[in-house]
């Protein structure tokens, strides 16, 4: 064992009980550090999610819940686990999680900042150029046997650089991504936020309105609430200026998708990116999907080795801290 994971082992005789479930198998090194630790590690196998009830079941006596985004972890939930202890979400998200009802049975949640920021902006960036640039529907072009000449106003995209970069929701991601789109495009940032940033770029803070007045394109970057969910809808769409392109690597719910699909064939929007549906998974038959604007990534923002690797390590040390009743390292309650 490294020295660095040293504070990560427990006393063994408080471990000989500690049973923790995953719902579903992430990288290896999470059940090592757990298992070096004492910890019992039950792990669900089937390539799709427990179902509520199944989910229910297996938390009861168990002190430790790893879990992913589509785990709907209720109160219902958390009432009947008993012995739990600590709930580690393998994602920065944890709207799914009924951090009330945790925190009324003191029971400590934790997430995955930062190590998976990078990995969900280059995301977002591949999405802006993706759509920017027809590279979905003019590959699929070729695969289809229209590849007959050069084009010389073909498949005609618009350039970014230059252009006015709108994020909302100024966070770790939102902040990566634009700081990357200023370095590489020379993009404008603008960004709305409840709070004003300090940034290591120029940007300016805006508010909604202005956002999708001015922006040619716009990323976002919130979290889930009540605020956030369904603020894309026609009203909000119909204020984005024309020809240009909305991402969206943060929650589907923020979208409304028949709103989206109306801005695109009303020929408003230039194009649409989305790492995130409402509902998910989308429909295979989604219209959205036949547009020849519009690219969509079955949630991958944080879907590279590096990322989840290293939010597999930290889930695992977030429950053997709880455990050990020591601060987590990256708590949300
Ligand atoms: P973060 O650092 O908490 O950033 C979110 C930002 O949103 C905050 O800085 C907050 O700034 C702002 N915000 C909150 N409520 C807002 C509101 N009502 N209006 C405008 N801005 C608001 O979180 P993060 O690590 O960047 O992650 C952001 C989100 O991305 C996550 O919650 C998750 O849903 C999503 N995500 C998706 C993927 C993927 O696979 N596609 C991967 C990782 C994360 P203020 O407090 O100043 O408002
Ligand atoms: C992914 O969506 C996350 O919230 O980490
Ligand atoms: C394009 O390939 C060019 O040479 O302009």
């Amino acid at each position: 064992m490294k020295e660095s994971d040293k504070s990560y082992h427990l006393n063994y005789h408080i471990l000989m009980k500690n049973k923790i479930f995953m719902t579903r198998r992430i990288p290896s090194i999470a059940q090592k550090l757990l298992e070096d630790n004492k910890i019992e590690v039950e792990i669900w196998e089937g390539r799709l999610p427990p179902s509520a009830e199944e989910l229910k079941e297996a938390s009861k006596g168990v002190q430790g819940l790893l879990t992913m985004l589509s785990d709907d972890i209720n109160s219902e939930l958390l009432e009947s686990a008993t012995e739990l202890k600590v709930i580690s979400q393998y994602a920065v998200g944890f709207n799914n999680i009924d951090t009330n009802t945790a925190n009324l049975k003191n029971i400590k949640v934790s997430n995955t900042p930062d190590v998976l920021t990078d990995a969900t902006a280059e995301l977002a960036m591949a999405l802006m150029l993706g759509v920017s640039r027809n590279i979905l529907n003019s590959n699929t072009s070729i695969r289809e046997g229209d590849w007959k000449t050069w084009e010389p106003k073909g498949h005609l995209g618009v350039s970014l650089k230059g252009k006015t970069l709108g994020i909302f929701g100024m966070g770790r991601i939102g902040e990566c991504f634009a700081r990357k789109c200023h370095h590489a495009f020379d993009m404008k940032i603008i960004y709305v936020s409840r709070t004003e940033k300090t940034l290591s770029f120029p940007a300016t803070k805006v508010n909604l309105d202005e956002l999708l007045s001015m922006s040619n394109v716009v990323s976002l970057h919130s979290p889930l609430t009540n605020e956030t969910k369904n603020l894309f809808n026609s009203e909000n769409i119909s204020k984005m200026i024309p020809n240009s392109i909305f991402i969206n690597t943060s929650r589907g719910e923020l979208h409304n998708e028949e709103d989206l699909l109306t801005a695109l064939e009303e020929n408003h929007l230039f194009g649409i990116g989305l790492d995130v549906t409402n509902p998910e998974p989308m429909e295979a038959t989604s219209p959205l999907l036949r547009h020849p604007k519009v690219i969509v990534t079955p949630h991958i923002g944080s879907a590279t080795f590096e990322a989840r690797d290293a939010m597999a390590e930290l889930c695992a040390k977030n429950i053997i801290l709880a455990l050990d009743d020591k601060e987590l390292i990256t708590p949300v309650n």
